[in-house]
Formats: structure tokens, C-alpha cells, sequence
């Protein structure tokens, strides 16, 4: 086994909760804008392409250099040791991204790139014509910020977004990366009641459910580093045998999703079903004003329509207003609202015990966070 650079990608607000889980996969992390930076061999990759529910990818920095000329770029690509992770017939498309940099052609820097790490591999291969790429693929990027250049490859393919389950989905769905970190963010444990009164597809109850039984967000994927030939099938064998057997399929769950459109009820019970929980989960047509419960110590999460369509906005801050009276009646429950509304708590008629910046997408959010009386189930 061999030790790699690692790199996971986050969404900007999300780097914290991706170092905390790539630490609790037993990594040291070292955190930066978006990236979450830690060290591991194979098994590494495996574990975290499969674990990782918030981040967005997970790479392989092959180097870092600076590179403030096409001359410095094409030398430092072709001195990295890419024979290392490249076979003789890999394909690798490279893509790239340029900020603050004096190299700002993307094409350019991107076909530099591609054409030092073309002689590197014909040095080491000792090819004399050209390479054929006719086998697996190594996603390459050179991003380069204020004049550094970053080369990785990616190991994860499609985003860890795609848990494999979504087989529909509502208008405006949130990222399966988003809803995790909404559920970690509110400390919800599998003992507490779990409602979302706003569920669309499902995906907050659905990444709870997962999250709850201990479920590895990527147990039903695949990865794009599962065909590379030195990522060898018994490393994902071993790893996808270990999620199973610590996965706790027997744990109960009281989880509900409402939503006031019964066409997203009947996705989220699809998307439910395709990820196993059609008979762990409950979802039903509901107003969210209408929620009653006789539970205690539970937690609510969801995100409310946002009102962006004129005419909307009044609609909405009644569904808010309405939230807020109802849930008077439940002061051990706590409600977690992920909304762009300025106006929440004014709506909501309270202040937060904490909220939080999110971006879903590039729409500005808060994450209003109303913590319920001291739950005897923490
Ligand atoms: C932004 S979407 C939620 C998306 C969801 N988190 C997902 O991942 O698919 C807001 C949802 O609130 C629902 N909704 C709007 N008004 C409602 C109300 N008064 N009560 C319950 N649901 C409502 C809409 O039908 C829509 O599905």
C-alpha cells in the first residue's frame, strides 16, 4: 500500500463538518477554503469515497507548485511522478480552473498540462508514438489559485452527491451532501422523533434514515477509481464488507416526511423505497401548520419553499407564521430551518438559539436554528 495526498471537496460553510468526518474515519486533517486535506493509502480512498456524506469529492493531489509562466507550468506537471498512478494506456482528460492567476487562459493551461504529463508518461513508458488512452480513465484537473497550481486527480467520479437512491426528483431538491450536513448540524441521534413538514423528494428524512442506521452514503454506488488497476477490487471488497457489518439495520427509527403536495409525497416514497427505507420512513400529504404530535424531544428539519416567484413571498411568510405558532405547542422539540427568508425570526415570532450561513447552490441561506427545552434523549 502506498501513501497519497488526499484532498475532499466541501461546499463553502461545509469544510468543518468534512473534517470532522473524514477525522472520524481516523484521518488527520488540515483544513482550507472548500478542501479538507488529509493522508491515507488505498484503503483511504475507499473508505472515504464511501463514508462521506457531506463532502463532494474526493481527490488525489498529485503536486503543488507555483506557476506564474506556461514554461513553469509544462516543466513542474512533467517532474511529477505520474507513472505512479498512471498505467501506459490510462485515459486522462484533463480540466482546469484559473482565479487570481496570471495564467488565466483555461484551454491553455489545460492543454500544457495535458501535453508535459503526455511526455512524462512517454519518458517512463518509453513510447515513442502516441499514447492510445484506451484504458481506464484518471479525471485530471490543474487548477491554479493566486499564481499556485494544484494537480489532482479525482477518485470519486460522479459527486458523492449521488447516494444511487434518487430515482426522482421535486423542483427545487437539496443536495444529498447539504441535507447530511443539515442533520449533523442538529445533532439529531436516532432515539429522537424526526419530522420534515416541507420534504419534497425526501432527501432530509432519507439522509437521516442512512445517517441514523449508520448506513455508508456510497454502500450502492460506484466510484470511478474502482476500475483503476492498483485500486484492486478486494480493497473495496474489504471495505464495503466492513460498512456492512457495522451498519445497524435493526436500529428503530421514527421518521416522517409531510409535504402539502401530494405528487411530492409519492416521490419521496419512491426515492424511499429505492433506498430501502419504504417501510422505515412515513411520508404523508400534509400542510405543515397541521403538525400535531404526542412525541417529545424531537427534531424538525426542512426547507421551506423560498418565495422566489412573485406573488409567492406572502404565501410563504404565512406558511413560516403558521410554523411558528404550531410549534409553540412542542417546546422539547427542536426546528432547524434552512430558509434565504431576512425575515425568518420576525416571521417565526422568535429569535434563534443559533443560526448559520449556507449556501444551497448559490442562494444565500440561513440555517435557523430554534433548540428545544433540554431533551432527556441528548
Ligand atoms: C424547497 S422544497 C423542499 C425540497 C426538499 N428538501 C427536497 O430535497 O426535495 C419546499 C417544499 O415545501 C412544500 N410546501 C410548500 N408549502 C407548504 C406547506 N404550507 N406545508 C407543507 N409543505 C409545503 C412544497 O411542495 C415543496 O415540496
Amino acid at each position: 500500500m502506498a501513501n497519497y495526498k488526499l484532498v475532499a471537496t466541501a461546499a463553502m460553510g461545509l469544510e468543518a463538518i468534512v473534517a470532522q468526518e473524514v477525522q472520524a474515519l481516523g484521518y488527520t486533517t488540515t483544513v482550507e477554503n472548500g478542501k479538507v486535506y488529509f493522508e491515507g493509502d488505498e484503503t483511504a480512498i475507499a473508505r472515504a469515497n464511501l463514508w462521506l456524506r457531506v463532502a463532494d469529492r474526493v481527490k488525489i493531489v498529485v503536486g503543488q507548485f507555483p506557476a506564474k509562466s506556461f514554461e513553469q507550468l509544462f516543466e513542474s506537471v512533467k517532474a511529477l511522478p505520474w507513472e505512479k498512478y498512471l498505467p501506459v494506456d490510462a485515459s486522462f482528460p484533463v480540466s482546469g480552473k484559473s482565479v487570481k492567476s496570471k495564467l488565466f487562459s483555461v484551454p491553455d493551461c489545460q492543454a500544457i498540462t495535458k501535453k508535459a504529463i503526455v511526455e512524462r508518461m512517454k519518458q517512463h513508458y518509453k513510447r515513442l508514438g502516441f499514447l492510445d488512452e484506451s484504458g481506464a480513465t484518471y479525471k485530471i484537473e490543474v487548477s491554479i489559485l493566486k499564481d499556485v497550481a494544484t494537480l489532482t486527480i479525482d477518485t470519486s467520479g460522479a459527486g458523492l452527491h449521488k447516494r444511487g437512491y434518487r430515482q426522482a426528483q421535486g423542483e427545487a431538491p437539496l443536495k444529498e451532501t447539504l441535507a447530511a450536513a443539515l442533520v449533523q448540524i442538529s445533532k439529531w441521534n436516532p432515539n429522537r422523533p424526526f419530522v420534515d413538514p416541507f420534504c419534497g423528494s425526501g432527501t432530509i428524512a432519507l439522509e437521516a434514515a442512512m445517517y441514523g442506521q449508520n448506513i455508508a452514503p456510497g454502500y450502492n454506488r460506484e466510484f470511478i477509481s474502482e476500475s483503476w488497476p492498483w485500486m484492486k477490487a478486494k480493497i473495496w471488497d474489504a471495505v464495503r464488507d466492513e460498512a456492512d457489518s457495522i451498519a445497524n439495520y435493526d436500529q428503530p427509527l421514527e421518521i416522517i416526511g409531510s409535504d402539502i403536495d401530494h405528487r411530492m409525497v409519492s416521490i419521496a416514497q419512491e426515492n424511499a423505497l429505492e433506498a430501502g427505507f419504504g417501510d422505515i420512513i412515513t411520508f404523508k400529504q400534509m400542510q405543515a401548520r397541521d403538525f400535531t404530535t404526542q412525541l417529545t424531544d424531537g427534531v424538525m428539519i426542512g426547507n421551506p419553499p423560498y418565495g422566489e416567484r412573485i406573488g409567492d413571498v406572502e404565501v410563504v411568510e404565512q406558511v413560516i407564521r403558521d410554523l411558528g405558532q404550531v410549534m409553540k405547542n412542542y417546546p422539547t422539540w427542536s426546528v432547524y430551518m434552512l430558509s434565504s427568508m431576512k425575515n425568518f425570526e420576525e416571521l417565526y415570532g422568535r429569535q434563534t438559539t443559533k443560526k448559520r450561513k449556507l449556501f444551497n447552490g448559490f442562494i444565500e441561506t440561513n440555517y435557523y436554528q430554534y433548540w428545544g427545552q433540554k431533551s432527556k434523549r441528548d
